[in-house]
């Protein structure tokens, strides 16, 4: 496995191994990897031959409240989940490779990027599409693998790719849980003993509305009070629940087309975010 640092080193690879004819997946990440992280890869070695995992914790996609300096890092760890899932190289470059000091160049969406984290996290979604972009240009990978854990992220990584014309494609691969259903996220560490316990009222929520919708419950609301009921019993505070349309983002009244049930709940000074596909 190689570890590239530089924009110079990455694009050589990825030109040699498409002049070998291979076809070159990227699951891009901020480090600190998991079982929900390494489920991209597999799924990263079902589409392609090469497979480039990037770990760059994005410092522009962080608020100036957020918790960019205590992000989790520990590449010795990655590298050697990577290594022993096959990898054939991770991307890791230090922001000023990736960003210049003058750098004044941004990709913004603007619809799917408005709700949900959109709302408390304004200018998160610009940073992950700049990112994602750059990371784009820079491995130029024939596919992208993106985790549903982050849906909205997804949807919107998605929406620039065919508003811009971005010439990869991407692929979506399921949330990945604990043993007690926790969604896993890098995140979690951050969270006390209490908290952790208190934390399971999020998908305990999110899993009773899913087994709701499907004995027939089509309610909107009746959904999100099912989440809302479980959270508040594990005292977390919510930032939202929403039933929204899996496409547009919009809110629906019933989940009689395909929609999503989704939730950030802060747990002390931790926000986590779980969801579900119905339908
Ligand atoms: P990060 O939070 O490290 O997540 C990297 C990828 O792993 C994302 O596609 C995310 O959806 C996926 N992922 C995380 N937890 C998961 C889980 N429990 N099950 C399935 N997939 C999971 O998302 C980011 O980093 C960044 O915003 C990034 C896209 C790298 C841009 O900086």
């Amino acid at each position: 496995m190689e570890v590239f640092r530089t924009v110079e080193e990455m694009r050589a690879a990825s030109e040699k191994w498409h002049a070998e004819g291979a076809k070159v997946a990227l699951v891009p990440t901020m480090g600190y990897l998991h079982a929900g992280h390494i489920s991209l890869v597999s799924r990263a070695h079902e589409l392609a031959d090469k497979v480039v995992v990037s770990i760059f914790v994005n410092p522009t996609q962080f608020g100036p409240t957020e918790d960019l300096d205590k992000y989790p890092r520990d590449f010795e760890r990655d590298s050697a989940a990577c290594e022993a899932n096959g990898v054939d190289a991770i991307f890791a470059p230090t922001p000023d490779v990736m960003y210049a000091s003058d750098f004044s160049t941004w990709v913004v969406e603007e619809k799917l990027s408005k709700p949900m984290c959109g709302v408390t996290r304004p200018i998160h979604f610009r940073g992950v599409c700049t990112v994602c972009l750059k990371l784009f240009n820079i491995v130029r990978s024939d596919v992208a693998i993106f985790g549903r854990k982050d849906a909205q992220q997804a949807l919107i990584i998605q929406r620039m790719v065919r508003d811009l014309n971005v010439p990869v494609e991407i692929v979506t691969s399921a949330l990945v849980r604990e043993p007690d259903n926790l969604a896993m996220s890098s995140r979690n560490r951050y969270l006390s003993p209490d908290e952790r316990k208190r934390a399971l009222s999020l998908s305990r929520g999110i899993l009773a509305a899913e087994a709701a919708w499907k004995a027939g419950e089509k309610d909107a609301q009746a959904l999100i009070g099912i989440v809302k009921k479980s959270v508040e019993e594990g005292q977390g505070k919510i930032d939202y629940i929403v039933l929204n349309s899996q496409d547009t983002l919009e809110p629906l009244q019933k989940a009689d087309k395909p929609a999503l049930l989704a939730a950030a709940v802060y747990f002390g000074t931790t926000r986590l975010i779980d969801n579900v596909f119905l339908g």
